[in-house]
C-alpha cells in the first residue's frame, strides 16, 4: 500500500480551476497547488485572478492566471492550449466557475435564464469536451464539477434557473463519468452548500444590516453544524478527489453543506 504523503501529493500534474480567482475557486487552487500541481487560475476577473496567483506564487506555489469567460468556446480551447504550453498536460479539470443571481419567475428574463445556463452548465459540456480529447490522448485525468447542493433540492425561492443549471450539472457529471470510465477518466462533483464567498456575500448586496442578520440567523438555524462553510471545507475534498485517495470513485457527487440538506 502507498503511504499517505504520496496518495496525496499531486507533484507533476496540471490543473485548470475555472473560477479560482477567489472564494471556492481559491480553496480550490489553494489546495491543490499545496499539493503540488501546477494551476492555471481561468478566470473573467482578469485583475484578481493575476493578484491570486501572484499571492500564490509568493509563497512558492506554481500558480499562473489566464483571463477566460468559461461560456466562451474560443477561451475556452484557448485556455487548455495555455495549460499545455505552459505545464505540458491538463490532469485535473475543476469546473467551478458560476453565478446564482437570485429572480423569481416573475422577474426573469429570457436572457438572465441564458446567461445563468451559459455560465453554469454549458462551460461545463465545453471544458469537459476539450479537457477529455487532451486526456484521452494522456491515458487518463480527473475532472471534478462543484456543483451544488441546488443540484439535488432547492436551498431558496429565487434560484429556478440556476436549479435548472445544477440539476444539469449533476446529470452531466453522471452521463460523462460513464462514458469517460473507458479512456481513465474520471468525473465526479462537489455539491457545496452555505460556503462564505465573496460570491455569496454579494447576494444580500441590497438588504440592510437588520434583513442581513435575520437572513443569517434563519439560514443558521437550518445548518445542523451551526456554522456556514469555508472554502477550504470545499478545497479539502476537491484535493481529496484530484488524488489518489478517491482511486475508485467515478460519478460521484459529494455533499459539503454541514447537513443543511439533512434538516
Ligand atoms: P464567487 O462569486 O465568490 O466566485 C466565482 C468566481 O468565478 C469569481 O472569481 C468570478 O470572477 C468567476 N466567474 C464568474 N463567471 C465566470 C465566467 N463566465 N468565466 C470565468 N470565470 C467566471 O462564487 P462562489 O460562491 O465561490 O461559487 C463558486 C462555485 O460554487 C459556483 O459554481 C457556485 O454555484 C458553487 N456553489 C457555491 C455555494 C456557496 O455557498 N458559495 C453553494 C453551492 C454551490
Amino acid at each position: 500500500m502507498k503511504n499517505i504523503q504520496d496518495l496525496l501529493n499531486l507533484s507533476g500534474k496540471a490543473a485548470v480551476v475555472t473560477g479560482g480567482a477567489q472564494g471556492i475557486g481559491y480553496g480550490v487552487t489553494y489546495r491543490l497547488a499545496e499539493a503540488g500541481a501546477k494551476v492555471l487560475i481561468a478566470d473573467m476577473n482578469e485583475e484578481k485572478a493575476y493578484q491570486t496567483a501572484q499571492d500564490l506564487s509568493a509563497k512558492g506555489r506554481a500558480v499562473e492566471a489566464l483571463r477566460v469567460d468559461v461560456s466562451s468556446e474560443e477561451d475556452v480551447n484557448h485556455m487548455f492550449s495555455v495549460c499545455k504550453e505552459k505545464f505540458g498536460t491538463v490532469d485535473i479539470l475543476v469546473n467551478n466557475a458560476g453565478i446564482y443571481p437570485a429572480s423569481t419567475l416573475d422577474q426573469m428574463s429570457k436572457e438572465l435564464f441564458e446567461k445563468v445556463i451559459r455560465v453554469n452548465l454549458l462551460s461545463v459540456f465545453l471544458t469537459t469536451k476539450y479537457a477529455a480529447e487532451i486526456m484521452k490522448v494522456q491515458g487518463g485525468g480527473k475532472i471534478i464539477n462543484i456543483s451544488s447542493i441546488d443540484s439535488l433540492h432547492p436551498s431558496a425561492i429565487g434560484l429556478s434557473h440556476y436549479d435548472a443549471s445544477k440539476h444539469g450539472v449533476w446529470g452531466f457529471t453522471k452521463s460523462t463519468a460513464l462514458e469517460l470510465a473507458e479512456y481513465k477518466i474520471w468525473v465526479n462533483a462537489i455539491a457545496p452548500g452555505g460556503i462564505n464567498t465573496p460570491g455569496a456575500g454579494a447576494t444580500s448586496q441590497n438588504l440592510d444590516s437588520e434583513q442581513i442578520a435575520s437572513q443569517t440567523d434563519a439560514f443558521l438555524a437550518k445548518i445542523p453544524m451551526h456554522r456556514t462553510g469555508e472554502p477550504d471545507d470545499i478545497g479539502m475534498v476537491a484535493l481529496f478527489l484530484a488524488s489518489e485517495m478517491s482511486s475508485y470513485m467515478t460519478g460521484e457527487q459529494i455533499v459539503v453543506d454541514g447537513g443543511f440538506l439533512l434538516a
